[in-house]
């Protein structure tokens, strides 16, 4: 925030009157309120005109921006805002909105800038909604990209708070050209309009609303070009297309339970995109604030952020496509990390576990089953009261060696570490060194006098909290794990509690009565309160007041982690996954959708939350598998299990106190392993695959759990379906998500789709199926028109990575197919830099399958091979298979198998 904060506003939004006005102003506000009298009786005349109207009314109504964000609208505080008062018989539109004469206008003349544009605003006379207005501020556009425009308002007469992010900084290039977009400026009152350069097509337009700038309230309305609207988080949607009925999204970061009430989760992202046919055109839009703030959708249809403080600072991207807007966004807050092949594997944690003995015991038995499995997850028990860098030395005595238990068979252990540090000494009374090493480099969040350390409490009793903004905080950090990992060595790391998380409100101490604690403007976060279950608004971190960084604590912590993962692991990539987010995170972590509920909602919620992840930039995402709270069921875990093997990330977590979920207690030859093991195996052969979705993802922002909209956005139907998702282009998933179900009416795009297990021609597209999957079976379906490279499975990666490799080929209408491969040593980084890696295109034309290495820097310990073909949708057997290289025919010798009724071929 700006340092203007001194005249703070305390109470009820309109006691602004603190501040006196002056005879000129009283007699302005006057002049306007009886001009917005007027023009609201003109409205209200209109919108009743007669019934032929009230379609007019409806489109009125839709269009309106509430003017009581904050609280029951009632008529009295209405005229005091100077807005519209008008009653409906629907209880979620606004009955108080704002009238034309809110806002600024242009101030002189619109001047064209190296980059863009430049305006002066001034502020129309009219009543405050929560004091200290800005009345003059300042319009820059730049025009970045084809694809991107940037327009940011600030304060130019005060140095408001910015978000400090690695990939804003200063943008120096002139405006690029061969725009795709055109912008268009509203003067009075001020707007902003985005309009598609091939149609014409306004797909961005603040004139709906005014703009409110004040110190600690911003607002601005977006009407967008239709309602297919996708993004903003973290907050559970029922429905990946947002619901537009007056719905308000807070954004904070808060560490509270998932639950379908609206409420701030874990991460703040403030990305939506929106389709706007089914051309595909789509366009997104990103909000650069770490501030708390609200997100409304409208039926208009529209978009409001009204935010809490820092500045307007937004960026249009436009694409031909939803994925094309995607990788727009991504390329532009950071590319995801290319994650470790073992982190693609299937993982298995639990919170409680009592001791290594335990966790050993399960590791044994799920290890008994056969079941693909590379990574076993040991929560906060195995540390000594709760402490970081710690850990029970009776209880879990042998943890220096469990990396090494694990390794001998090709799994991986990954640690928990918690964001918050407790302050009490040891069991045995000898100092807690980690702490106290903190405490004397000064590394902790502040109380607002800026040098005492902010007391909370969390898991270890009463806690400080690393400032992970503070370089010093950072190397301490580095240096803590460092030191751990000396004694207790691992293989990634699991950062929780850091949104952060506090079990007292605010602190010890309570928080003060004051603007950043007790804001005019409080979004719709959890309890109404900006601390609850956090620290305090006014604490101090190195790079501001944690009023405007809070969101981005998670944010800070991975990138302090990743740092000690760099010197922990050099040259490799080890492995983070973070609770918190913020937009950037997939660059450094990956993210799991936290502390669901083992029920048949959450699962079904889990792929609009894990599709939304894809739209942040952090791809790598999933769900706990089974549910965390709540003992879960045969049938729910079953069910869960399935598509849970086609979660990017895949693990099975489990809460303390519940019953156990891990796929052995369910019995070795259970229906729910068997269940499990044919769909992790299919994972398992589908990794190439998967990994080089990743690789596109990490080189050009590349969804990976895909929307059916994002490949068939001309079938209008696909805009809804959040009940099924792709594996990138090639790979529909259509799961059981309710108790007691054998057939469910899966939507099958238009496409040629072959049964994974059978290879059999699906035959139906392009409309609603039902598909009949009993109990231990789930949709899963390739593509026509795709290639797949696979390798056989085995119960760890690393054993599969030896494994030959092969194809499926999936073939289309023309009996053609296309498909790529990316491979690597699986956990090197920079091997991309470097170019150390294998890459091959694959396509299927005439009868030809052509291999054609792109890259070759990579040569496999293993000597891999592709080994088998499966080909789908041939109409009769080949005769003969000819292998050539480089246009030369090679000597082979293959096996050829077919099935006429399947028309599924198989060249060994
Ligand atoms: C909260 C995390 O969300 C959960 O996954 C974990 O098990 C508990 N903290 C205990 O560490």
């Amino acid at each position: 925030m700006s340092g203007r904060m001194s005249g703070r506003v305390q109470g009820l939004p309109c006691r602004m009157g603190k501040r006196k006005f002056s005879k000129l102003e009283i007699t302005l506000i006057v002049l306007f309120c009886l001009v917005v009298v007027a023009l609201c009786v003109l409205i209200g005349l209109l919108a009743t005109r007669d019934s032929a109207s009230s379609e007019d009314a409806a489109v009125a109504t839709a269009q309106r921006v509430d003017c009581i964000p904050d609280q029951i609208a009632t008529k009295s505080l209405c005229s005091r805002r100077g807005c519209c008062w008008s009653p409906l018989s629907d209880p979620n539109a606004p009955w108080c909105y704002f009238s034309s004469d809110h806002g600024y206008t242009v101030d002189g003349d619109l001047v064209t800038t190296q980059q863009g544009l430049q305006a002066a605003l001034a502020r129309l006379p009219s009543p405050s909604l929560f004091g200290q207005d800005i009345d003059n501020l300042l319009l820059t556009t730049q025009h970045q990209t084809p694809n991107r425009l940037r327009f940011k308002i600030t304060d130019p007469n005060n140095q408001r708070y910015e978000v400090p992010h690695e990939h804003v900084g200063s943008f120096t290039d002139p405006a690029a050209s061969n725009l795709n977009y055109k912008v268009e400026v509203q003067h009075n009152p001020f707007g902003i309009k985005v309009i598609r350069a091939s149609t014409g097509k306004v797909v961005f337009d603040t004139t709906i609303g005014p703009l409110v700038y004040a110190n600690q309230f911003l607002q601005l309305s977006i009407r967008l070009p239709s309602g297919n609207i996708y993004g903003v988080g973290e907050q559970i949607h029922k429905r990946y297309q947002h619901d537009l009925n007056w719905r308000v999204w807070p954004i904070f970061t808060r560490g509270t339970n998932p639950s379908a009430n609206v409420e701030n989760l874990y991460g703040a992202q403030t990305f939506f995109l929106c389709l706007e046919d089914e051309s595909g055109a789509s366009l997104g839009v990103f909000l650069m604030n770490s501030n708390a703030m609200d997100v409304t959708m409208q039926p208009a249809p529209a978009v409001t952020y009204r935010v809490t403080g820092g500045v307007l600072d937004f960026y249009v991207f436009l694409g031909d496509t939803p994925e094309q807007v995607v990788q727009e966004y991504v390329q532009f807050i950071g590319l995801p990390t290319l994650p470790s092949y073992w982190t693609l594997g299937f993982q298995l944690s639990r919170y409680n576990y009592t001791s290594l003995d335990e966790v050993k015991a399960v590791v044994e038995q799920n290890r008994a089953l056969d079941l693909p499995y590379d990574v076993q997850y040991i929560d906060i028990d195995y540390m000594e009261n709760w402490k970081d860098f710690t850990y029970d030395k009776e209880r879990f005595r042998d943890l220096p060696n469990f990396r090494a238990f694990l390794n001998e068979q090709g799994q991986k252990y990954v640690l928990m570490l918690d964001a918050a540090v407790g302050m009490s000494p040891m069991a045995d009374g000898s100092p807690y060194l980690a702490y106290q090493r903190g405490q004397s480099r000064g590394v902790w969040l502040n109380e607002s006098d800026g040098h005492t350390p902010l007391i909370g409490k969390v898991w270890p009793g009463l806690t400080v909290y690393p400032d992970f903004t503070n370089p010093e905080c950072s190397d301490w950090w580095l240096e803590e794990c460092r030191l751990f990992y000396d004694q207790v060595p691992f293989d990634g790391i699991w950062i929780d509690m850091n949104e952060p998380t506090n079990l007292l409100e605010g602190s010890t101490k309570g928080c003060e009565d004051n603007e950043y604690n007790y804001p005019p403007f409080t979004p719709h976060v959890v309890n109404r309160l900006l601390y609850s279950m956090t620290t305090c608004m006014d604490a101090r971190q190195y790079l501001g007041i944690h009023y405007d960084v809070h969101s981005l604590y998670g944010y800070s912590m991975a990138i302090s982690t990743r740092r000690a993962i760099e010197v922990l692991f050099p040259g490799k990539r080890s492995f983070l996954l973070s609770r918190s987010t913020f937009a950037g995170s997939g660059k450094f972590t990956g993210h799991w959708l936290g502390d669901n509920t083992a029920s048949w909602d959450d699962l079904k919620w889990a792929i609009p939350g894990m599709l939304e992840f894809g739209l942040f930039g952090i791809p790598y995402i999933g769900a706990d598998i089974c549910g965390f709270f709540v003992d879960t069921t045969e049938e729910l875990c079953r069910r869960w299990m399935q598509v849970g093997a086609f979660y990017p990330f895949s693990r099975n977590h489990n809460s303390e106190e519940c019953a156990p979920q891990d796929p052995a207690v369910f019995g070795a030859n259970s229906l729910l392993v068997n269940s499990s093991k044919h769909y992790l195996n299919i994972r398992y052969t589908l990794l190439p695959y998967l990994y080089t979705l990743f690789y596109r993802a990490h080189t050009r922002g590349d969804t990976v759990l895909r929307p059916l909209l994002h490949e068939f956005y001309a079938e209008n139907t696909t805009w809804s379906v959040d009940r099924q998702f792709l594996w990138g282009p090639g790979l529909l998933i259509s799961p059981v998500l309710d108790p007691g179900v054998e057939v469910i009416q899966a939507y099958i795009p238009d496409a040629v789709w072959y049964d994974y297990d059978s290879g059999a021609s699906l035959g139906q597209r392009k409309q609603w199926v039902a598909l009949h999957l009993p109990a231990d079976k789930m949709g899963v379906h390739l593509r026509g028109g795709y290639i797949l490279p696979t390798q056989q499975p085995a119960t760890t990666t690393v054993a599969s990575r030896k494994n030959p490799m092969g194809l499926i080929v999936a073939l289309d209408d023309k009996k053609e197919a296309v498909g790529e491969l990316f491979w690597d040593d699986g956990e090197s980084t920079g091997t991309i830099e470097s170019k150390s890696y294998i890459s091959y295109n694959f396509t299927v034309a005439n009868n030809v399958l052509e291999m054609q290495v792109l890259h070759s820097g990579y040569v496999d310990p293993n000597q891999l091979r592709f080994t088998q073909v499966k080909v789908l949708g041939v109409a009769s057997a080949a005769q003969t298979v000819t292998v050539t290289q480089n246009g030369q025919q090679i000597p082979s010798s293959h096996s050829v198998t077919y099935n006429s009724q399947t028309q599924f071929g198989n060249w060994n």
